[in-house]
């Protein structure tokens, strides 16, 4: 269940629970010390009885309030009183006040402002709003009994700036509801989103609201000659799509930007079947694609003045008779011949057909993709950063200041011509991974990708350690699918494309 409603309100209103800040020197934030005030030390009380201090930035504690108005009152710890706050902390705070608030049954108003905390703008405010709102996001669909424990439905945000903070919050649930779709698409099983499914749900999802949604079937991929990505798709009973999205916001003369996303719908590994264990996490594979739909529809909700296209590559990697073989020497729609040497290393196949469509169709300023490409790259990152690789320093940096912006954390990785050697083929162009004496596999994955984009400004985020969390709080959301990418994209296209923010 999604909380229902997030408002601003200038006046607290005198109902529910109250959250308000304690920072680590035990000052407490100007409404906490007037609640104080008016109830005779009950703060200072109770912080001494839950032996609680504001050390612990966003910690929670709540207590019954013996007074008329308020029921509860949930204190948030603050930390460092010089702390300077950031919209990606106003969202984690948000988060934080989601899940103290939601045990307590009952509305809640946020009683902490910008101001309080030497924040000009009342824009930021939207943020703890948008951080609630993501954190109260769950995959239920499914389950006959809902979780009753959660039960915030509503929940007001004191600001001085009523209308401003509305309207800064406004483009940030269409943000979010880009993300919950993100969300949804990875958290779906492969029995319900497979390549057919998953591009009726883009045209379902974006055609109204002014998407150009184009699905390219197999025999128009076989006339484009996308033979590394049919490959791929040949051993599945399910067939592959191209799903190509179009929004035109801006002026025709500008070049889009362009964003490719690895939607393998479930993947086995194929012939080089994978290990039983963990096997059904695969359903994930397509996170990268349904990174890009979030995208789009956070885009044209918020109507961005810009020219993007996306490309959602669409295939189930299965063993069969139909199979592609260990061995297989198959030519890209570049020309360029693969060596498959394992059908398990088959996101960067599918990927080569489409980013050379990408920039041989569109000509776009810059590509970026996504893919849940290589396990090697959780072993490097783990789950708190996506590994970044650019052949673009200015590019890379601008994704690297979006990240920050949004606490989407990606880390950049290197490139160089040692891993490209590396993937050279005695037979074919290339081979699919890296010959046995090169590790850094994600590294060598990235080299493959790089032979497709002729030279374009081009980024990839391997996504394989982030789209999803098993357990802890991550990426503002308790566990599940992340929806990973789609704020740190839509900052960057703002950031550098919108002009103004
Ligand atoms: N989809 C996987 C990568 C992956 C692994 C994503 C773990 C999420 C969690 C990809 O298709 C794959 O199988 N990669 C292989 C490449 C290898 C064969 C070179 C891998 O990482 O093991
Ligand atoms: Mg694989
Ligand atoms: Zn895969």
């Amino acid at each position: 269940m999604v909380l229902e409603k997030v408002s601003f309100v200038d006046k607290l209103p005198k109902k529910g629970s109250v959250i308000v800040g304690i920072h680590s020197d035990g000052s407490l934030s100007p409404n906490a010390k007037k609640i104080d005030e008016d109830l005779n030390g009950i703060i200072a009380k109770n912080l001494n009885k839950l032996k609680f201090t504001g050390k612990t930035l966003f910690k929670t504690c709540s207590f019954p309030l013996c007074n008329e108005y308020y029921n509860h009152l949930i204190i948030v710890g603050l930390g460092d009183p010089n702390r300077e706050f950031s919209r990606v902390d106003f969202k984690k705070l948000g988060a934080a006040i989601y899940a103290g608030a939601s045990k307590l049954d009952e509305d809640a108003t946020v009683a902490i402002e910008a101001s309080d905390l030497h924040i000009p703008c009342n824009c930021i405010s939207s943020y703890v709003g948008f951080g609630a709102l993501l954190k109260s996001w769950s995959f239920d669909k499914y389950k006959s009994q809902k979780d009753e424990k959660i039960r915030l439905q509503n929940l007001a945000v004191l600001t001085s700036d009523v209308k401003v903070s509305q309207e800064c919050f406004d483009e940030l649930q269409n943000l979010a509801a880009g993300i919950f779709l993100t969300r949804l698409l990875v958290s779906e099983p492969a029995n319900v989103i497979y390549p057919e499914s998953l591009a009726k749900i883009a045209t379902e999802e974006l055609s109204h609201l002014g998407v150009d949604v184009e699905i390219l079937e197999q025999p128009a991929m076989e006339k484009l000659c996308m033979n590394a990505l049919l490959a791929v798709a040949q051993g599945s009973a399910n067939r592959p799509r191209l799903v190509v999205l179009h929004w035109n916001g801006g002026k025709e003369s500008e070049l889009p930007v362009a964003f490719v996303g690895k939607g393998v719908t479930f993947d086995s590994g194929g012939i080089s079947i994978k290990p039983d264990e963990g096997m059904h996490e695969m359903i994930h594979d397509m996170a990268g694609a349904g990174t890009v739909l979030g995208l789009f529809k956070a885009v044209a909700l918020n109507k961005l003045p810009i020219n993007v296209v996306g490309l959602m590559a669409l295939v189930e990697n299965m063993p069969s008779g139909t199979a592609q073989r260990p061995g297989d020497i198959v030519r890209s729609m570049s020309g360029q011949t693969i060596e498959v040497l394992s059908t398990d290393a088959e996101g960067r196949m599918i990927l080569a057909d489409a980013l050379w469509y990408a920039q041989d169709r569109f000509n776009p300023s810059v590509i970026v993709d996504l893919a849940t490409l290589t396990g090697a790259i959780v072993v490097a990152l783990g789950h708190e950063f996506a590994g970044l690789f650019s052949n673009c320093d200015n590019l890379a940096e601008q994704l690297s200041k979006s990240s920050c912006q949004t606490g989407e954390n990606v880390w950049r990785m290197p490139m160089s011509e040692h891993f490209d050697e590396g993937i050279n083929s005695d037979v074919a162009d290339m081979r699919n991974i890296g010959k046995p004496n090169i590790r850094g596999g994600s590294i060598t994955a990235a080299q493959f990708l790089k032979r497709f984009v002729n030279d374009k400004r081009w980024a990839h985020i391997d996504i394989a350690g982030v789209e999803h969390v098993s357990d802890g709080d991550l990426f503002v959301c308790s566990k599940g699918s992340t929806g990973f990418g789609v704020h740190l994209l839509y900052d960057f296209l703002k950031e550098n494309y919108v002009g103004h923010k």
